[in-house]
């Protein structure tokens, strides 16, 4: 007979923003399989959000869907209250959710801007700091941030990789401040990994493919898996880090 072994987030409730598609939602069925149970956010995408849950369902696990816009401060905290109210409590945050919004400076829009910011960085903030009451010693917050805040390989994308750049900083700020608690803070850089976000037919994708060392683009499960090692009781002395996960696009 095999003996059962207890999968390493049993007991363990998380938060994942923006989990209806792509990334976010590798990492919710990721969390969800090892263990936890998985509330999400999401903007518009009913549909997919339903099938996320399902396919957690499905494979045994627990996941609740909620729309809650990361643009709006007030519902990105809504949310973090909706999952404690849901699980009894909160142990993994993971702020995904985020927009890109390629395009070159001259004439950029400052409406662009602020959302691009109010997505990518103020939600993350505000998610954090309403997490921090219920996150207890092992709590973990990750960031979903991206290699071009390191470097950038192509042009257009100067606020974006700004707010990445930001989010990796507000991660050591952030690991700062709540490393006494016993929770850690962490930022997970992917590369170029294939989602809406980044589809395969888009037409930078034949040069993302040549200059990566792999040939190839990340598939969200890749990105996951760094999430659930993060997540996990392994990774306890990781704080305050900018993790990579680009098959060496970035090197
Ligand atoms: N794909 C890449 O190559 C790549 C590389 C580096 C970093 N990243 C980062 O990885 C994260 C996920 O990217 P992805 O490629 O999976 O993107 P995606 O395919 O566009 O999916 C984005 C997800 O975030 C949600 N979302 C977007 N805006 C939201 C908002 N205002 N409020 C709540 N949820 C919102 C979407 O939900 P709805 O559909 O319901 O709106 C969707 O579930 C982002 O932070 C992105 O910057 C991606």
């Amino acid at each position: 007979m095999t003996a059962q072994t207890t999968p390493p987030l049993a007991g363990k409730a998380a938060l994942v923003t923006g989990g209806s598609r792509g990334i976010g939602a590798a990492i919710v069925r990721r969390l969800a399989a090892d263990g936890a149970d998985v509330f999400f956010t999401y903007a518009r995408a009913e549909a997919e959000a339903q099938k996320v849950v399902a396919a957690v369902e499905a494979d045994g696990g627990r996941a609740v869907a909620l729309r809650a816009d990361s643009a709006d401060p007030q519902a990105v905290r809504g949310a973090v209250d909706a999952t404690v109210a849901r699980f009894g409590r909160l142990d993994i945050l993971v702020n995904n959710a985020g927009l890109i919004g390629m395009r070159g400076a001259a004439g950029y829009d400052m409406g662009d801007f602020d959302r691009l910011y109010a997505v990518n960085v103020r939600a993350p903030f505000a998610a954090t700091e309403a997490a921090a009451a219920h996150l207890g010693d092992g709590g973990r917050v990750i960031m979903i941030g991206s290699v071009v805040a390191d470097r950038i390989g192509v042009g257009g994308g100067a606020i974006y990789a700004a707010t990445k750049a930001a989010i990796a900083g507000m991660t050591r700020g952030l690991a700062r401040d709540f490393g006494p608690k016993g929770v850690t803070v962490n930022n997970v850089q992917p590369g170029p990994t294939e989602t809406d976000m980044n589809p395969a037919d888009s037409p930078h994708n034949a040069w993302l493919k040549a200059a990566s060392p792999l040939g190839r683009l990340g598939r969200p499960d890749e990105i996951a898996s760094l999430v659930a090692f993060l997540a996990g009781p392994q990774s306890s002395y990781i704080n305050g880090a900018s993790l990579t996960a680009d098959g060496g696009y970035n090197i």
